[in-house]
């Protein structure tokens, strides 16, 4: 059997192990824009063929997997889902794993996919609206924001998906600070604009949403178009520093628990999840005619206003959160791809393995705001240290030349994941390994990475915020309240938002 990967990331390293673990003994193919030197390793091992092109061009990318006679092709990232690799792949004739381009669409465009969650009353909502140009947001604003509450704490997104980039909360705490804040809102605003100028295929530009918080926690499935199959919980983190502080990276690292869940979430709020993404999926397949075969993600939030809470989805497996699963995986992949393209997923008995897991990211100073800094760096990996601390490397954004030489690509490089009886234990496991220095640019520029990912004092943090926001969303649902949100504007009295917003999605 021949599998033919697309993407060149830690999250692919880690997907074209587990299809070299599979009994089927595949031969593994592989398309990237760098050559992920794990990824490459394994494509010789198992006697396939690695192709550096644009993963973004369905043509060229379809074209290799009919030259090479291809079984099954896999899309790791979210970029080929985005442009159509699956839909021109399968309009050949070979099965795809990746979201076609219209069900992507629920990634690509946040605002589509609040708009879906709100169309078919799926819980777990926020407030929301978009704007197309950056005057008309702050001329929205400045009609609103003092009056409805809601617009006061906000968040402020790209309405396209950014790699995790670009998602500023605005909080309205003390009324001195407004003019700062009105700034600090139109310089993001304008920020976001900018940025959103290289996408033509979106036109909102700007999303608004309401401020919630609490605690961030990911739901990967896969999914055959019937048949919607929850994975163990993991959680990521955002920032590039400790404490959640710095900017907001693709993610610095993640974590899971035992059991399928976080040590703060419970088995409940994983069922009301699950519910919520099972939901998205039958949503967009209705308006699209289209069936969903691949990996599709929920990147949920526990809130005091509606409990478990639909933050952004992935129409893919996250990254790092696919290095945790995938590595968890016990049950054959290609098992599983045959099901996905046989709608018979239902059907297999998918497993993982009960331990926790910890994956540290590492990447080149400039990360992430300054990617040219972080770029062309060599590297060195003493994969030996990495092997006898007991953990395990997935290479990322690496580039192996032709005199087996490696350069950075600007993005995180490796990731490093432990096993144990709890989070804290493997990530004790991988800082023990990462103070052998086993990783290292050659140029002396700096890496860096968290130490806190995992750690004791992660969790016991996570928990207590987890805790808080349980019991006021607990108190709420008592109350039949859970999801209500109440405004007042003088001479018009109590006005309800969610009321509105119906309204406005209906015309
Ligand atoms: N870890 C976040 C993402 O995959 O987008």
């Amino acid at each position: 059997m021949k599998i033919m990967g697309v993407g060149g990331g830690a999250r692919e390293h880690a997907l074209a192990e587990a299809i070299a673990r599979s009994t089927y003994s595949p031969k593994v193919y592989w398309v990237s824009e760098l050559r992920n030197p794990g990824i490459y390793r394994i494509v010789k091992k198992t006697g396939g063929e690695y192709a550096l092109a644009k993963t973004t061009d369905p043509i060229r990318v379809a074209e290799l997997a009919e030259r090479w006679g291809i079984d099954i092709v896999v899309v790791g990232p979210e970029e080929p889902n985005f442009h159509g690799i699956p839909d021109e792949v399968e309009r050949r004739g070979i099965p795809c794993i990746g979201a076609k381009q219209k069900l992507s669409i629920i990634e690509m465009s946040k605002a589509e996919m609040r708009r879906l969650q709100w169309r078919f009353n799926i819980p777990g909502k926020l407030l929301f609206k978009t704007y197309r140009s950056y005057e008309e947001a702050i001329r929205d604003l400045e009609k609103h924001a003092e009056t409805l509450t809601w617009l006061q704490n906000v968040a402020l997104k790209p309405a396209r998906q950014a790699g995790g980039k670009g998602v500023k909360v605005v909080e309205d705490v003390q009324a001195y600070l407004r003019k700062e804040k009105r700034q600090f809102k139109e310089r993001h605003i304008r920020w976001i604009e900018q940025y959103m100028s290289k996408y033509g295929d979106i036109e909102e530009r700007i999303l608004i949403e309401e401020k919630v918080w609490g605690p961030e926690y990911t739901l990967q499935c896969f999914v055959d178009g019937k048949t919607v199959v929850g994975m163990p919980l993991v959680q990521d983190n955002k920032h590039a520093y400790e404490y959640d502080i710095g900017p907001e990276t693709g993610g610095m690292g993640s974590y899971t628990g035992k059991g399928y869940l976080l040590p703060f979430i419970t088995k409940e709020e994983y069922d009301r999840s699950l519910e919520i993404v099972k939901a998205m999926v039958n949503a967009i397949q209705k308006v699209t005619g289209e069936r969903y075969h691949g990996f599709i993600a929920g990147q949920m939030m526990l809130t005091e206003v509606e409990g478990p809470t639909l933050i952004e989805m992935y129409s893919r497996l996250g990254d790092p959160e696919g290095v945790n699963v995938m590595a968890m995986l016990k049950t054959d992949i290609i098992e599983i791809f045959e099901a996905i393209i046989d709608e018979r997923l239902s059907k297999v008995k998918i497993e993982f393995s009960d331990v926790a897991t910890v994956v540290k990211a590492m990447a080149p100073k400039g990360y992430p705001d300054f990617r040219d800094l972080a770029k062309n760096h060599p590297v060195y990996v003493d994969e030996k240290v990495i092997e006898e601390a007991g953990c395990k490397l997935y290479w990322g954004s690496v580039h192996l030349n032709e005199d087996g030489s490696m350069k950075s690509g600007g993005s995180r490089m490796i990731e490093i994941l432990a096993f144990g009886d709890s989070p804290q234990e493997a990530s004790v496991k991988i800082e023990e390994c990462l103070k052998k220095k086993p990783v290292r640019l050659l140029d002396g520029w700096q890496l860096f990475y968290r130490t806190d990912i995992g750690s004791e004092e992660m969790i016991r943090k996570r928990t207590e915020i987890a805790e808080r926001v349980r019991r006021l969303y607990k108190y709420r649902e008592e109350r039949g309240i859970l999801g209500k949100r109440v405004d007042w504007l003088p001479k018009v009295g109590r006005i309800d938002p969610v009321k509105n917003l119906l309204e406005e999605l209906k015309r």
